[in-house]
């Protein structure tokens, strides 16, 4: 049975394609305006992903498409879309670092940006039928602009790679070298996937790591790094003061180097698979273990204990692309305020794959060595502490009572039940 939604196109004028120059948009660069009889806009969008935006742009004008957008987002990202999920801590399942789950909200939105300024009637993506991104980009671009066709040739089109290379070589389609790997890049992150990684129980081959040292290989000596933060977003890094865009760079270079930022993860998709993905995230890991540690250091218990709810909630909803829902806007405006008092600077120790925090600084902090020393001047009174014991135990106490005088209280009906 086949079903198709009302907002897939049947026809369309002008499509706005989010073109890669890899095989599959490339064939969908020619096959679009042969099954719908539309023009093409190629889109493509720097997000800081190695690539030659250049020869992308000649391939998809050669190609046949009537323009070929390269459109650089890369401040962008970094400013609106990664500040925020560093102010949120957000691992999707205490893990990710969302980096492809943040990028696609954007290369949705920009799509739509462009497709309203061109008079496009569809937007094309080339993500597959059992992925996240899909579900991303249809959902941001619905929710901008309820009118708008969506085309998605890989779900329909029901070619395989070798159908692909057939319908490449008669339509004079250069076919790039095939990768093992099917891998996404963003400043944020790396994503790598397929080939023997399908395997959860096999350790990832060296060849999948391209951003990553093994820390073998990585340097015998330990290198200091220090980030500056100011209200919850990196503003330094070694002293010196710079944008997010540059700082992320530098430390995706540094940390690199030291074999940080792999993570192997098991992850829920939202199309109900489970999947096994293998992460390349080294400034990301080294910016939000910082953030996270000077951020308990300048708030109280209850905001400590509290926020991870909040950014748990946030990191799902960005994994799900669902920017355009009101309850991200709730959650930024909690989560922005609880960032109000995260400025200073924390130093991370960087060795051999792991980066850890050795000491951090904030004018905010609420730490008092006078308090909490154990040794000199003390300001911490001590005997209070049993009056405290006291009434925070009592309930604790009362219970137990109970059950000791042969009363039936809870815990012997829980033995009972669990007996
Ligand atoms: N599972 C990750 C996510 O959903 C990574 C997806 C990688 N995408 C790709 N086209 N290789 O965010």
């Amino acid at each position: 049975m086949e079903i198709y939604s009302s907002y897939e196109a049947t026809s369309a004028k002008k499509v706005v394609l989010l073109y890669s120059g890899g095989l599959d948009t490339s064939c969908m660069l020619r096959w679009i305006p042969e099954q719908y009889g539309s023009k093409l806009i190629a889109l493509t969008i720097d997000l800081g992903q190695p690539a030659d935006f250049l020869a992308i742009k000649s391939k998809a004008e050669n190609l046949g498409a009537e323009k070929a957008i390269i459109l650089d987002a890369k401040k962008e990202f970094a400013e609106r879309y990664i500040s925020k999920a560093i102010m949120a801590n957000a691992l999707y399942e205490g893990a990710y670092p969302i980096s492809t789950a943040l990028a696609r909200p954007l290369i949705a939105k920009k799509a739509v940006e462009i497709a309203l300024l061109e008079g496009a009637d569809a937007i094309a993506h080339g993500c597959t039928g059992k992925g996240n991104d899909q579900v991303r980009i249809e959902t941001t671009i619905l929710a901008m602009a309820p009118e708008m066709k969506i085309i998605a040739p890989i779900r329909s089109w029901k070619m395989n790679r070798d159908d692909e290379i057939r319908y490449a070589n008669e339509n004079g389609i250069p076919i790039p070298e095939k990768s093992k790997y099917s891998t996404d890049d963003n400043l944020w992150g790396r994503s790598v996937e397929c080939d023997v990684l399908e395997y959860p129980d096999r350790e990832p081959p060296s060849d999948a790591f391209e951003w990553c040292e093994l820390p073998e290989n990585a340097p015998s000596e330990p290198e200091y790094v220090k980030i500056g933060f100011a209200k919850g977003v990196p503003v330094e890094l070694n002293g010196k003061t710079m944008g997010l865009l540059e700082l992320v760079l530098k430390l995706n270079f540094i940390a690199g180097k030291h074999g940080i930022g792999v993570i192997d993860h098991m992850e829920d998709r939202v199309v109900g698979l489970k999947s096994r993905e293998l992460y390349e995230c080294p400034a990301a890991v080294c910016i939000l273990k910082a953030h996270k540690d000077l951020q308990k250091a300048v708030s109280t218990i209850h905001q400590n204990h509290f926020i991870y709810s909040l950014e748990e909630k946030w990191a799902q909803m960005a994994y799900l692309g669902l920017w355009q829902d009101p309850l991200m806007e709730n959650l930024d405006a909690a989560i922005k305020s609880a960032n109000e008092k995260v400025f200073g600077e924390v130093e991370l120790k960087l060795f051999k794959g792991s980066a850890i925090v050795v000491g951090r600084s904030s004018k905010n902090m609420l730490y008092d060595l006078k308090m909490a020393t154990y040794s000199g001047e003390q300001a911490f009174s001590q005997q209070c502490s049993p009056g405290f014991i006291e009434l925070y135990s009592l309930q604790t106490r009362m219970w137990k009572k109970v059950d000791d005088n042969g009363n039936l209280g809870k815990q012997q009906e829980y033995a009972k039940e669990t007996a």
